[in-house]
């Protein structure tokens, strides 16, 4: 029977105090964005203090999708992450009553505002990456089968330029008319977070700049009302661009420069390295300048769901959407495969200073996700990283404070990371905060493993403290001579 009230949905799911009586907001797909989206949606208050809104979080009915809905409907985050604010803002919902999630999308029926935050996987990560809409369509008709007149869909789903006009609307339009209704029965408005998981999970939501457009003049009115009751515009003020494709191209530009601002620096931590220089004083150094203080630094590789594949996203829609087959993104594309390559140049540097092979050698790797302080691990440089030095014969031990089920691995990972004794190397990977606070001498028990810092993880006293305890040290970006 299809769901009738928000009141009734939550009363069948055991909410204590279901709320009623607000616009419902429907939040399409409960992965890293759309949790944290429905969170934050179900935070935002009026002047008096009342949650502006109710939430439903929509997931598939697969077992995936089903863990997330029982984990918000028990009050808990469906993954790890070390935001208190966003755990804070949960248990509110719960109080408040104003926040469940379902597997069953007759509850878009109820919503005046539907956010999609559900992926769009880019495939054959090659020479001429494709995306596959089959899923987004079918996500996008089940909306326009049962959204209310008058609603309004926010696509906040990364997608190649011109997905919106392409894609989506054709398939409100169609899913409308099996309906009767006119094309402009639910408007159309495109708008992209830039959600940082991790410590500043909930406020890199709503204290951040958010950038939309509209399908039409109504859309963008409507989602700038929308943003405006959630976001803290007043610090953080809105930019409205000119068209969906805008908006999608805003999203799409954005993550190449930064995938390519991290490749950039790739060729000068190579050089640190051969010339005997620390490359990370030197991007100190340069970062005073105004002009200069976004420049990276080098590391151990770039993973994530979005930097992978982002800079492949223009190309398709320049494809797909607007017949061209010429446009070139060689920047891009080159960042992408060369952020994808760096884990085996620290999988090299190990294997030489081993003594030119990994052959049964044991390797602790420390950090498995593909960001400090997050629990993601998709995509992330830890999987090459493990896979190539164990086809060259090593046997690669991991931790990750934030990952007990490492999935693209099949791993269980321990709880505790493992006493340093019998390791030829350990391999400092993710600079998670719980490895700032290992005490070295206790851990270390007299073991001398080769040290080695693939990703500035580790302090200056604390590289100190390895070698004082006969530990011999060396970092990607540094010299053999550095500190
Ligand atoms: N992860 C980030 O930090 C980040 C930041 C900004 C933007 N984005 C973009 O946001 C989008 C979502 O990313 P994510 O990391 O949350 O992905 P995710 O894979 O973690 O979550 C997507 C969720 O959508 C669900 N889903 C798929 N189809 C659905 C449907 N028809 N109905 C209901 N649920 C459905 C999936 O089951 C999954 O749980 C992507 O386009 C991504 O590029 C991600």
């Amino acid at each position: 029977m299809a769901i009738e009230t928000f009141e009734g949905l939550a009363d069948t799911l055991g909410q204590e105090n279901p709320a009623r009586d607000r616009p419902v907001v429907c939040v399409q797909g409960l992965g890293f964005v759309g949790v944290a989206m429905a969170i934050a949606v179900a935070d935002a208050r009026n002047t008096r203090g009342e949650p502006r809104f109710n939430v439903v979080g929509v997931e598939l009915p697969n077992p995936d999708g089903k863990g997330k809905v029982e984990a918000i409907n028990a009050g808990r985050m469906p993954m790890a992450n070390s935001d208190v604010r966003l755990h804070e803002a949960l248990e509110r919902a719960r109080r408040e009553g104003n926040l469940v999630a379902t597997t069953d999308a007759s509850a878009y029926g109820l919503a005046s505002i539907t956010l999609v935050d559900i992926q769009l996987d880019v495939e054959n990560r090659g020479d001429r990456p494709s995306v596959d809409f089959t899923g987004l369509r079918a996500a996008i008709r089940t909306l326009g089968e049962s959204m209310p007149r008058g609603s309004l869909v926010i696509v906040e789903t990364t997608v190649p330029p011109g997905t919106c006009t392409h894609v989506v609307a054709p398939e409100l339009e169609s899913a409308l008319a099996t309906r009767g209704l006119p094309v402009d029965s639910i408007l159309l408005a495109h708008a992209y977070e830039r959600v940082m998981p991790g410590a500043e999970y909930l406020d890199s939501i709503i204290n951040f700049w958010h950038v939309y457009a509209g399908h039409s003049p109504a859309a963008a009115d409507a989602c700038e009302a929308f943003l405006s009751r959630v976001i803290n515009v007043d610090k953080f003020p809105l930019t409205r661009l000119m068209s969906t494709t805008a908006s999608e191209t805003a999203k799409v530009l954005e993550n190449s420069y930064r995938a390519t601002n991290i490749a950039f620096m790739e060729e000068w931590g190579r050089f640190g390295e051969a010339v005997g220089i620390d490359i990370f004083e030197i991007v100190e150094a340069i970062r005073v300048r105004p002009t200069h203080d976004n420049i990276r630094q080098p590391g151990f590789g770039v993973g994530g769901y979005c930097l992978t594949k982002d800079p492949y996203l223009a190309d398709i829609g320049a494809r797909e959407f607007f017949g061209h087959e010429g446009l070139d993104f060689p920047f891009s594309h080159t960042a992408v495969g060369i952020n994808k390559a760096m884990p085996y140049v620290s999988v090299r540097q190990v294997e030489a200073l081993l003594g030119g092979q990994l052959d049964q050698k044991e390797i602790l790797l420390l950090g498995v996700s593909y960001r400090r302080d997050v629990g993601d691990t998709r995509y992330g440089p830890s999987e090459s990283f493990v896979r190539e030095a164990e086809a060259r014969g090593a046997r690669v031990s991991c931790h990750d404070p934030l990952v007990e089920y490492w999935p693209e691995m099949d791993r269980h990972l321990p709880g505790e990371i493992p006493s340093a004794r019998g390791f030829d190397a350990v391999v400092f990977a993710v600079p998670h905060g719980a490895y700032a606070e290992i005490d070295l001498e206790g851990w270390l028990a007299g073991a001398t493993p080769l040290v080695f810092d693939a990703n500035a993880v580790l302090s200056l006293a604390q590289r100190k403290a390895f070698r004082n305890l006969g530990c011999e040290v060396a970092s990607i970006g540094r010299g053999r001579n550095c500190e």
